[in-house]
């Protein structure tokens, strides 16, 4: 996120548009807590993980006391639009303020990549960078040692991060939320493999998949799968660390056409990447559809799992 607030201040000062930064979200636009943003106070921040702005979940913001209090505090700050970065909750907020006639444009930032109408979120690709590292250093030992890792990552309704991870990380089998796997099916992909003579077997288990990962150990413990199994759960480290290549020139690009599209007049839009271009889509639709994982992915990892 850092890098798309540097492009925000940056192209917003190149068009003569003064920017302040919004602590903590929509609870710190309620209480008014912001503070300007010059091209200078966001030097030095293209290269580090988190938000400069910090964030943080506000439920009086859902309700609309808590969205009057905002727009109050929008007008007694002379804010004239509002650029907001985040993930389904924030997207949610920005239609919301849309709505109620805010100027407002929204940028997607969500390491699951469960927002519809970008192919990619900020903070995905550094995650999904951030998991093959963990299963490349997992696979060390589990060969080493003859096991079964059942690695957990992060994606509570999209397995996008999983999937992605189980093809490039050469897992055996990927659970995710879109797909019921039972035990029994769990059990025979690892036992297969042993049989077939592999010295370790990774699973990739988003955190959403209807079994997760303790679980599955217990239960393929009480049955004789050939490999000894391991948990490694990878938690919030997903969400951290120097952003990658792909995802600062991604955000970067972000952060200047919602600038732009605001300065144009418009409002009540996601900026988001549509093939190679990154283009507008409409918050309306945004906030009334769920982004799943493709199952082609699920297929391709299966076929190559062999
Ligand atoms: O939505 C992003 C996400 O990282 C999910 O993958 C995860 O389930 C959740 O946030 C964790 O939320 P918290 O940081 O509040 O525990």
């Amino acid at each position: 996120m850092n890098p798309c607030i540097r492009a925000v201040v940056r192209t917003a000062s190149h068009y003569g548009v003064e920017v302040a930064g919004i602590s903590e979200g929509y609870e710190g636009l309620i209480r008014g807590d912001m503070r300007e943003l010059t091209p200078r106070s966001v030097g030095g921040i293209l290269q580090r993980g988190g938000t400069i702005l910090q964030t943080a979940r506000s439920d009086y913001f859902r309700t609309d006391k808590g969205q009057r209090e905002a727009i109050r505090q929008m007008n007694e700050k002379e804010i004239e639009g509002l650029i907001v970065i985040g993930g389904d909750g924030s997207l949610h907020g920005a239609h919301a303020l849309a709505n109620k006639n805010v100027k407002v444009i929204g940028v997607p930032a969500s390491i699951d990549n469960d927002i519809w109408g970008t192919n990619m979120s900020i903070g995905v690709d550094t995650a999904l960078n951030t998991i093959l590292v963990a299963i490349d250093n997992l696979r060390d030992t589990a060969s080493s040692h003859n096991r079964a890792f059942l690695v957990e990552v992060m994606g509570r309704g999209c397995g996008y991060l999983a999937a992605m991870a189980g093809i490039i990380g050469g897992a055996e089998m990927i659970l995710l939320p879109e797909v019921d796997t039972s035990v029994e099916e769990a059990a025979g992909v690892i036992e297969a493999a042993y049989t077939r003579g592999k010295n370790h077997s990774i699973i990739v288990i988003a955190e959403g998949a209807e079994i997760g990962a303790q679980d599955l150990k217990m239960k393929l413990d009480e049955m004789d799968v050939g490999f000894r199994t391991r948990v490694t759960i990878l938690g919030h480290i997903q969400r951290g660390g120097r952003p990658t290549a792909f995802d600062r020139l991604l955000a970067t690009r972000l952060g200047v056409k919602a600038v732009e599209s605001l300065a144009e007049g418009i409002s009540g839009e996601m900026v988001g990447l549509r093939g190679s271009k990154i283009e507008l889509v409409p918050l309306e639709k945004v906030v009334s559809k769920n982004r799943t994982v493709n199952l082609e992915y699920y297929e391709m990892a299966r076929m190559l799992a062999f």
